[in-house]
């Protein structure tokens, strides 16, 4: 599988407030980059996290530009990364056609797998990381691509992006960085999780290309 990570992250790096509110990074030139990168995708991927902090449907832009690039109506399916399955069933990616996998860990209780397809999700089990409750990432990968998951675009947040790059999963970065400063120590950042002490994770520069107030860094990952 084919995995590229996107996110519009401050110029400091940071991917929303310390509360964790969303914050408008980008403008319309790098919506529309979105739109088309999602239409490209067989799937678009965010952790529980962020369904909790921001409740993103994951189709808004998307629609048009499918039509239009690919001849067919289509959209791409929508996946959560949720161990014990805390996506609310009222949760905006869960509605509307595109299917919505749930890729859950060997911690899901079965009154919550209950709630998820009762609200129409397609769960996946998919594990536990060593040591941990969590997805093992490597495994939800391998069952999205039995499911015809050949090209995943994931659009964070922190915690789900650093285990993929800690896990080897990521092919291909862009980052787009708005012209704002948003610090704060416990504000989200592109990678969270425990982070690197060595062997970090070595990004080939690709391009750099202005859009709105911005620009968007696009990196091959080795
Ligand atoms: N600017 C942008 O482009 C952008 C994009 C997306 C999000 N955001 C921001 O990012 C913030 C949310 O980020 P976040 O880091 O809190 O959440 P996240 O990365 O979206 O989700 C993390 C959660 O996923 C679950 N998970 C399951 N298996 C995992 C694994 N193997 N590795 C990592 N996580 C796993 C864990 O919850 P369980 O243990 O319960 O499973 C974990 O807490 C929000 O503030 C949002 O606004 C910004």
């Amino acid at each position: 599988m084919h995995v590229h990570v996107n996110a519009a992250t401050s110029v400091d790096g940071k991917l929303s407030t310390r509360r964790r509110e969303q914050v408008r990074i980008s403008g319309d030139e790098d919506f529309a980059r979105v739109d088309r990168l999602r239409a490209e995708a067989d799937a678009v991927c965010v952790g529980v996290g962020t369904v909790l902090a921001d409740d993103p449907s994951l189709v808004r832009h998307d629609e048009a530009h499918r039509r239009a690039e690919r001849g067919t109506d289509e959209p791409p399916a929508r996946v959560v990364v949720d161990s014990r399955g805390r996506t609310p069933p009222d949760a905006a990616i869960l509605d509307g056609d595109p299917t919505t996998y749930v890729l859950v860990s060997d911690a899901l209780a079965d009154d919550r797998e209950r709630v998820l397809l009762a609200a129409g999700a397609t769960v996946v089990r998919a594990g536990s990381e060593d040591g941990s409750d969590r997805v093992d990432l490597a495994m939800g990968l391998d069952a999205l691509e039995e499911r015809g998951v050949h090209r995943l675009v994931v659009e964070g947040g922190g915690e789900l992006l650093f285990s993929l790059f800690a896990a080897d999963l990521v092919d291909r970065l862009t980052v787009y960085v708005g012209s704002l400063v948003v610090g704060g120590r416990d504000a989200p950042t592109l990678a969270d999780g425990e982070g690197f002490v060595d062997d970090f994770r070595a990004l080939s520069l690709e391009s750099v290309e202005r859009l709105d107030d911005g620009v968007v860094l696009s990196y091959d990952v080795g």
